[in-house]
């Protein structure tokens, strides 16, 4: 057993632990049994969790809705900001309760959260009917620590990365689009970021791996593929065998899935090479989540983001005057310490002349064991919420003025499920990324189809499927 230490993940030596490969155990002990999975998080966390569900169908569970029908219960968890660890918190009150009336439910708790320090000690001591907790490195080993569990805590959490692992059994969310990972963990190192204590050091994988994988989706029928990673386009400098993200984009397009995707890219990283790959190939699509985290030089010193607001104006311009079409949406935070109104302003300005498609706005939360939360938090809630509201009123506008651009437009839309808008309405996604909310259609799940836009509003869009007359 190994407890997480943030310490020790900072000195991370270079050889990493040999985990146990576990990966692919299979097992019929729990057939005909419920799981029930929670996931929090970013998507590397829900591709996580489409690991997670291809051990727990391994041995012989299925997955259910429903928590209290359930003889297992995962929860996949987050630790970006504070609110992710009180939501954990909060289900596992639920789950306690369960628990008594049920003392053969299995309950694992995994994900981020468990590899910050001193979170796997509070689980010890105040959740003690937890009965597994595991870390982001050691996901593959979640089906021997269930089939070995016996009736005290196992905690298996390990703050130095294990190997990457390939042919992981995955249970996909979606028969059309899919996640790939390009690379594990992060060296950015921002200074208010847990990622890289969570995920531990970067570590690409073989360029050949991946594309096998994308292939193998390819022949599985899949029309999309998402490139993932904390840090998408810093892919191969930890390899040092010359290859980096273009050229991996570039070899991903040639294998000629309709649609590509990758997220997320760092500004520092944005090659000229990338925005000629992207410019070159119909199948990457037009679509950059780019993350500002603030318009001020000052503070993005502050924050260890490697990029003046100047610098990042000029990429932003250059990805728009090279990419005709392309939607760029961006990570903006509010109130990292010390961030005066003019900083704000400055944030502002930015947003005002990048008049972006979308954003993911947040209020700073300072995480234990980053740099930044030794800097004292002085921004009063008040404020922090005021200039959340007023930036969120912005970028809703622009967000909005960006979908009206579409209203009479036809546009290749990617249909991927049934609408939450109606019983008659399925939905998907444009190529800029845009939700489309579809009338009927509902045999063209899983197809490319042209849909004419009629109506926008500030998070999605509404339209028909045009049928072509040959005459
Ligand atoms: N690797 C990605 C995303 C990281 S997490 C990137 O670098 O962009 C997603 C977003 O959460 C970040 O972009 C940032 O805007 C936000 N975030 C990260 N740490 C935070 C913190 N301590 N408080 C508030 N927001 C945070
Ligand atoms: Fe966190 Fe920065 Fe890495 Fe993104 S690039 S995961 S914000 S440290
Ligand atoms: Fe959260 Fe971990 Fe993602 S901290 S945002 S789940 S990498």
């Amino acid at each position: 057993m190994n407890l997480p230490n943030l310490k020790e993940a900072k000195k991370r030596e270079n050889s990493p632990v040999e985990t146990f490969d576990a990966r692919n155990i299979k097992s019929d002990k729990f057939e005909g049994k419920y799981f029930y999975l929670r996931t929090y998080g970013c998507q590397m966390n829900v591709h996580d969790s489409e690991e997670i569900k291809g051990i727990l169908s391994n041995l012989g569970f299925r997955q259910t809705d429903d928590y209290e029908k359930a003889h297992l219960i995962v929860m996949n968890t987050c630790a970006i900001r504070e609110n992710a660890h009180d939501k954990v918190f909060g289900f596992l009150g639920r789950v306690k309760h369960l628990k008594k009336d049920k003392p053969d439910l299995i309950v694992c708790v995994g994900g981020c959260m468990t590899q910050e320090e001193n979170v796997a000690e509070t689980l010890k001591n105040k959740y003690p009917f937890v009965d597994i907790v595991f870390g982001t490195h050691n996901i593959n080993d979640l089906g021997k620590l269930i089939l070995e569990h016996q009736n005290k805590q196992d905690i298996e959490v390990y703050s130095i990365e294990g190997n990457i692992y390939e042919n992981i059994e995955y249970k996909r969310d979606s028969k059309y689009t899919a996640w790939v990972n390009i690379m594990y963990g992060c060296d950015k190192f921002c200074t208010y970021c847990i990622v890289p204590y969570t995920r531990g050091k970067q570590r690409s994988r073989k360029m050949e791996d991946i594309l096998d994988e994308v292939k193998d989706l390819k022949k599985a029928g899949y029309l999309e593929v998402t490139l993932l990673g904390q840090n998408v386009n810093a892919y191969g400098k930890d390899l040092s065998d010359g290859r980096d993200f273009a050229t991996l984009l570039e070899e991903v397009a040639k294998i000629g899935i309709p649609r590509i995707r990758f997220v997320t890219s760092h500004p520092w990283d944005f090659t000229e090479e990338m925005i000629d790959v992207i410019s070159k190939y119909d199948n990457i699509m037009p679509y950059i989540h780019l993350p500002l985290q603030s318009g001020s030089s000052r503070i993005l010193k502050l924050m260890g983001r490697r990029y003046t607001k100047e610098e990042y104006l000029e990429l932003f311009n250059k990805i728009k005057e090279a990419i005709p079409g392309v939607s760029i949406t961006t990570d903006i935070i509010v109130g990292f310490p010390n961030e005066t109104d003019e900083d704000f302003d400055e944030t502002l300005d930015v947003v005002n002349k990048c008049q972006f498609d979308g954003a993911f706005t947040f209020i700073y939360s300072p995480r234990e064991g980053t740099p930044a939360a030794l800097i004292k938090d002085n921004i009063s809630m008040e404020v922090k919420e005021e200039r959340l509201q007023k930036l969120n009123k912005i970028i809703n506008d622009y967000s909005l003025m960006h979908n009206k651009e579409y209203e009479g437009k036809t546009v290749k839309v990617l249909v991927t499920g049934m609408s939450e808008k109606g019983e008659n309405k399925v939905c998907g996604y444009t190529e800029t990324m845009k939700l489309v909310n579809i009338d009927g259609a509902l045999n063209d799940i899983g197809k490319i189809i042209d849909v004419e836009i009629s109506s926008a509003k500030s998070f999605s869009l509404d339209g028909k499927k045009v049928t072509f007359v040959n005459n």
